[in-house]
């Protein structure tokens, strides 16, 4: 083990880029298919939610938006309050508020850092309308309390798997447990795209709605394309 000093040094992160990138990014210029459409957003809306095994998954500009857009695709609202461990990064909470819903926060359990299940029973309410679940510097969540809780409170379970690339559960993916599940493609997760987040689905209707609402809630079908219907946003890649 390395002394406390030299540990001090060890970054956060160093992007690890010395394969085809560059060969990639020509590609795409050359292409011109230079913003949120295109074959490689395509192969990685395809190929990244069969290998957290899952059916749907639609890119973000960020793990942020992927989160707000999960949550309100969740139907979370103003009134209503969303369980996430304290232990987290900033975004997760935020998200909850740009919904206008009320963050409840639960302490995280010293074992694993991630939201400790003994305190589901206490936080919640007749308010409560989902758990938030993140796995911490890929440390999995215990799941299985948590998904019993949430089907014996009817809650909606939203992974925010921002860390969790790649990280087990009982021989399951991280990401691949709760209705919805967002990921990170920050500079220091453990796959990049600079800036980037995806919200991964089994649901088709969830699909729709995560789809839909990130990208200015232009309707799905091409025929009446200028017909916005409610208030979405511009989270496209
Ligand atoms: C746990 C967690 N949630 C959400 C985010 C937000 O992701 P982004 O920075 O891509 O918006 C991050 C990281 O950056 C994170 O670590």
């Amino acid at each position: 083990m390395a002394a406390s000093t030299s540990l001090s040094k060890i970054p956060v992160c160093q992007p690890f880029l010395n394969g085809r990138e560059l060969e990639y990014v020509r590609d795409a210029v050359d292409s011109t298919w230079i913003s949120s459409q295109g074959k490689y957003l395509e192969r990685f809306e395809r190929e990244f939610p069969a290998y957290v095994g899952l059916k749907h998954g639609t890119c973000t500009c960020n793990g942020t938006t992927a989160l707000h857009v999960a949550l309100r695709a969740a139907g979370i609202g103003p009134g209503d309050e969303v369980i996430l461990p304290s232990f987290t990064m900033i975004a997760t909470a935020f998200a909850i508020c740009y919904c206008g819903a009320t963050p409840v926060l639960l302490d995280a359990n010293p074992d694993d850092w991630n939201l400790d299940v003994s305190t589901l029973e206490a936080a919640v309410s007749p308010k409560t309308k989902a758990i938030l679940v993140v796995h911490i510097y890929g440390h999995p969540t215990d799941m299985d309390p948590v998904l019993e809780f949430a089907s014996r409170h009817n809650l909606f379970v939203i992974e925010d798997a921002a860390e969790a690339i790649g990280s087990e559960y009982k021989g399951r993916l991280c990401g691949s447990f709760g209705r919805i599940s967002c990921f990170s493609f920050f500079a220091n997760k453990n796959i990049t795209c600079g800036e980037g987040g995806m919200a991964l689905t089994n649901d088709d209707l969830l699909y729709d709605r995560l789809r839909y609402l990130k990208n200015l809630s232009f309707p799905l079908g091409k025929s009446r394309e200028y017909v916005h219907e409610e208030i979405g946003y511009n989270y496209r890649m």
